[in-house]
C-alpha cells in the first residue's frame, strides 16, 4: 500500500483513476469523507480521474429510476463544489456511453456463473434489498469492470468492501489478454483509509435510512437532522459506539469535520449532556461545509455550467470508449469493417 503511494506520488501521470457513484439520491457527508474528499486529494497529487455516474446500476435493486436526471445533475454540483475540476476529471453516465456498455458482451463470456454467484459483495447488498436476484445484480460488477476498463484505469478507490469488484476486473483483464493479446491494464485497487461516517442514529449513513446530513442541507436542514438523533437521560457524553450509537455519531461526524477525535470533543461536553452535543455538532458541521455550500449555491445558479461539464465529459468518454471498442474488436477478429 505504502509502496502504492510512493509510485503514485512518483509518477501521478502513470495513473488513471475510474472512480463512481449510482445517483440514487443525494450526496451526503458519508459520501464526502468516503470518497470525494479523496478524489480531490488524488486530482491535487496529479492523477487524471474518470468519474462515472452509475446511472445504470440504479435499477440493480429498485424498479424505478425517479429522479436520476435531478440526482445526476446535483451530484455534479457538489462534485464542482468540492473542488474537482473538469480539466482532469471527465464527469459522465452510463447511459450516455454506448461503446462502454458494449464491452459487457465479450466481458460476460470470460466469466462463470459460479464466480459471479460468489461475490460477497453482490451477496450482501441482495441480502439487504430484499429482493429476488435479478440479472443485473448478479452481472453488475462485470459491468463495473467494464466502467474500468474502458478507459484503461488502472487505479481504483476502493473501500474494503469493494475489494472483490476491482479483483474481478483484474481477472477479466487478464482473461482477455490472454486469449485475445494485450489490450487492459490490470488495475490496482487503491484502499482508503477513509472512516466510515456513521448516519446519525449511529448506523451507517444512508439515505434510504432517513438518517443522513446531505452535503446541500442547509444549516437548519442539518439542524433537524441532529436533533432527531436518538440520546439517553445520561448527562455526562461519553463516546460508546456500542452502548450509545447515537451520541457517538455525532461525536465521530464533528471530529471528523474539527479534525480531532470523539473522545476529546466528549471531554469538551462533559455533562453539559445530548443538547450541548447537538448544538456542538451541528454547529462543527455547518461550519466545515459552510465553504462547500457557498460555492455549490453559486454554481447552481446557472444551470449550463453542469450541463456544460457533463456534456464535455460524455463527449471524452465517448471517444474513449469508442477507441477501446474499436481495438477490443480488433483482437477479437471482429473488425470487419476494415476487411
Ligand atoms: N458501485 C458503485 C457504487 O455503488 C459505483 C460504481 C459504478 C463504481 N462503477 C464503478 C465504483 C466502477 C468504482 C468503479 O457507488
Amino acid at each position: 500500500m505504502r509502496a502504492l503511494d510512493a509510485r503514485i506520488t512518483a509518477h501521478p501521470d502513470r495513473f488513471r483513476v475510474l472512480t463512481g457513484e449510482r445517483p440514487t439520491g443525494r450526496l451526503h457527508l458519508g459520501h464526502y469523507f468516503g470518497t470525494v474528499a479523496e478524489r480531490v486529494t488524488l486530482q491535487a497529487r496529479g492523477v487524471e480521474t474518470f468519474l462515472v455516474l452509475a446511472d445504470y446500476q440504479v435499477i440493480t435493486d429498485r424498479d424505478t429510476t425517479d429522479n436520476v436526471a435531478i440526482n445526476v445533475h446535483e451530484a455534479v454540483l457538489d462534485y464542482l463544489a468540492a473542488g474537482l475540476a473538469p480539466a482532469s476529471t471527465t464527469i459522465f453516465t452510463h447511459s450516455s456511453v454506448p461503446a462502454l456498455n458494449q464491452l459487457l458482451l465479450p466481458f460476460l463470456s470470460l466469466v462463470s456463473e459460479a464466480e459471479l454467484h460468489r461475490n460477497p459483495t453482490v451477496k450482501a447488498e441482495l441480502a439487504a434489498s430484499g429482493r429476488a436476484l435479478s440479472g443485473l445484480m448478479l452481472t453488475y460488477p462485470v459491468h463495473q469492470a467494464a466502467d474500468i476498463l474502458f478507459c484503461k484505469g488502472n487505479l481504483v478507490p476502493v473501500g474494503k468492501d469493494n475489494l472483490p469488484h476491482v479483483e474481478l476486473t483484474r481477472t477479466i483483464a487478464r482473461r482477455f489478454n490472454d486469449r485475445y493479446g494485450d489490450v487492459f491494464p490490470e488495475p490496482e485497487p487503491l484502499v482508503t483509509a477513509s472512516p466510515e461516517v456513521p448516519g446519525v442514529d449511529g448506523r451507517k449513513m444512508s439515505k434510504s435510512y432517513g438518517n443522513a446530513i446531505a452535503l446541500s442541507m442547509t444549516n437548519d436542514e442539518t439542524a433537524a437532522v441532529i436533533r432527531r438523533t436518538p440520546t439517553d437521560g445520561d448527562r455526562h457524553i461519553t463516546f460508546d459506539p456500542v452502548g450509545r450509537p447515537g451520541i457517538a455519531a455525532l461525536l465521530t461526524t464533528a471530529a471528523l469535520c474539527a479534525s480531532t477525535t470523539p473522545e476529546l470533543i466528549a471531554e469538551q461536553i462533559g455533562s453539559k449532556g445530548a443538547a450541548e452535543l447537538k448544538r456542538v455538532a451541528t454547529d462543527t458541521i455547518n461550519d466545515y461545509f459552510a465553504a462547500h455550500r457557498r460555492r455549490r449555491a453559486e454554481l447552481a445558479r446557472d444551470r449550463s455550467a453542469v450541463i456544460d461539464v457533463l456534456q464535455a465529459g460524455v463527449e471524452r468518454a465517448n471517444t474513449i470508449a469508442e477507441t477501446t471498442l474499436d481495438e477490443v474488436r480488433s483482437a477479437m477478429g471482429m473488425h470487419y469493417t476494415l476487411m
